[in-house]
């Protein structure tokens, strides 16, 4: 029999991606998601990717009896991968009740019920936001948690520390937290992507949409700041990369592969690329000229941060592998396929 994993947020960008991961590694996955930021169409992009629909169900993880219901009707669910929460760092500011309430009553639903339900591990969406501007570059799993600017950051060091202290009180699973840098691109097949709600607040979807003329000028945000060209410096990574690290995430957790009973991985490529870099090898992967103009910071941006991520290289057994040319291409072909389809 195939091993059941509940993904929460499955239908959205990384979540996505990581059905299509644990569907093609042999794992038969449940979804559950409110449809708040994606669209009931990505099951059929799963489903032509990998030859199988996930089931469904769409709920939001802050109603606990149709949670529990979930659990009680799927008994064999072994492990969670929790990736739904609300991800706009600026909507969060001027809406926190929002926020941490999607963000952390979720978490604490799901830790209520996993024991009684017989759940053995979570993986957890971190982000590197955690380390706000790092002292020492690359940053490593042991850099200090700074404080966080927005009721978004907040929200993902409050939910590390309550798997924490829920694993520390002994309950009866195990946790691996992964820190995100900046995921980007889309699947191979262009059948999923980033389906950003309005105008996008993410760099590369505001790339790809300026390239395809849905927008005038991309504004890049400050050429001031104290990196070699002045713009912010980011580890951009592949999203098929980082969906694959969750596999090996949950692999790890469901056959004991560790003794410990919460681990924390960075997952990034190692590798900073400024924004007028990312910009210029965009245009040289796909001939497509974006107009641009300099603007002044957007509060609340980091100036540089890329990961180390030497510890998911050695202890978790995964590496990045995809060039950010690659990527980059990956992100338009999504684009052109929306185009083709009518969307954006
Ligand atoms: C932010 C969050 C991160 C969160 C992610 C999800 C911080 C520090 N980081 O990442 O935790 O998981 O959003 O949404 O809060 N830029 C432009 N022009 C644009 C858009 C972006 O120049 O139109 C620049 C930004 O200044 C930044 C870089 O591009 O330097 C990347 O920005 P973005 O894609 O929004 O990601 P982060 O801010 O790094």
């Amino acid at each position: 029999m195939k091993t059941k994993i509940l993904v929460t947020g499955g239908t959205g960008y990384i979540g996505s991606h990581t059905v299509v991961e644990l569907q093609n590694a042999g794992y038969e996955v449940i979804i559950i998601d409110n449809l708040s930021n994606s669209t009931i169409e990505v099951l059929d992009g799963i489903e032509k990717i990998t030859n199988k629909r996930p089931i469904f169900i769409q709920m939001d993880l802050n109603d606990k009896v149709g949670l529990q219901q979930v659990f009680s009707s799927h008994a064999d669910i072994k492990g969670i991968i929790h990736f739904a929460a609300s991800k706009a760092v600026g909507e969060s500011v001027y809406k926190p009740l929002l926020y941490y309430r999607n963000n952390i009553v979720t978490l604490l639903n799901l830790l209520d019920l996993m024991p009684e339900a017989g759940v053995e591990g979570i993986v957890f969406s971190s982000s590197c936001t955690v380390y706000g501007q790092p002292d020492i570059l690359p940053v490593t799993e042991d850099a200090p948690i700074k404080p966080a600017l927005s009721p978004y950051g907040n929200s993902k060091q409050i939910n590390e520390e309550i798997i924490r202290d829920t694993i520390y009180a002994g309950l009866p699973f195990k946790s691996i937290i992964l820190r995100y840098f900046n995921p980007i691109g889309a699947h191979p097949s262009a059948e999923i992507g980033e389906l950003p709600n309005g105008v996008p607040q993410n760099l590369v979807p505001f790339i790809t949409q300026t390239a395809m003329g849905i927008r005038q000028e991309l504004s890049v945000f400050g050429d001031d700041y104290n990196t070699p060209d002045g713009s912010c410096i980011r580890d951009y990574i592949h999203v098929v990369d980082l969906a694959k690290a969750h596999v090996t995430a949950i692999d790890r957790l469901l056959t004991n592969k560790s003794e410990e009973r919460l681990e924390i991985f960075n997952l990034g490529t190692g590798i900073g690329v400024s924004v007028l870099e990312l910009l210029s090898t965009f245009e040289k992967e796909t001939g497509v000229k974006v107009p641009y103009k300099i603007v002044e910071r957007r509060e609340g941006d980091i100036e540089q941060v890329w990961a180390d991520p030497k510890h998911a290289n050695e202890v978790l057994g995964w590496t990045a592998k995809e060039s950010v040319g690659s990527t980059l291409l990956s992100a338009w072909n999504w684009q052109k396929r929306l185009r083709e389809r009518g969307i954006q």
